[in-house]
């Protein structure tokens, strides 16, 4: 159970936060303004008010899955997600925020452009990130077995 639900928000926060780059990064190049302040105002809400629960969920069972294991990139992931969760708390949400009141007052300036920029960076360091942690996610499922099967594939 825990696995499964570990699983389901790991997968869920990281499609989330890649469909709110992909739609920004799309409706700013293609889309007209009401467009582009619709879509910064459906990531405030609801999509943040998902995405925060499923990195809440994903963190407090990642941890959980963690006492029971000495593997090395255990570690690894539990810094990654501090990253994640620094990133978003310090940077994602302001920016959310602070864009969609931005874009909802048609104020589409130099502000603006910069905010857009900062927080396509800090999304795609996210993606980028938990990309990572799913990729160890699944190392650590597969044991040091599939680590010495990995090697041997390697040479
Ligand atoms: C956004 C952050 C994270 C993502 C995207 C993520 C993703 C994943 C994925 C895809 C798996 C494989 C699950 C399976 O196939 O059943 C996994 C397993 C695991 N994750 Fe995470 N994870 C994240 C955060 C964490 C954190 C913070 C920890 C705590 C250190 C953690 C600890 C583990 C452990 C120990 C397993 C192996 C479970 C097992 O098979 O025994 N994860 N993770």
């Amino acid at each position: 159970m825990g696995k499964r639900l570990h699983l389901a928000a790991a997968l869920l926060a990281t499609v989330i936060v890649t469909v709110f780059c992909a739609a920004t990064l799309t409706v700013e190049l293609l889309g007209t303004r009401p467009q582009i302040a619709l879509v910064k105002q459906l990531i405030v809400f609801p999509g943040l008010a998902i995405l925060i629960p499923a990195l809440v969920v994903t963190g407090l069972s990642g941890n959980r899955l963690a006492r029971g294991h000495r593997h090395p990139l255990v570690g690894r992931k539990m810094t990654r997600m501090r990253l994640i969760a620094g990133n978003g708390i310090l940077i994602l949400v302001p920016c959310a925020l602070y864009l969609s009141h931005l874009a909802s007052a048609n104020r589409f300036d130099a502000r603006f452009a910069t905010i857009q920029g900062l927080e396509i960076c800090a999304g795609i360091t996210n993606i980028v990130l938990m990309a990572l942690n799913i990729r160890d996610g699944l190392r650590i499922r597969r044991g040091p077995q599939g680590d010495v099967a990995d090697d041997r594939g390697a040479r």
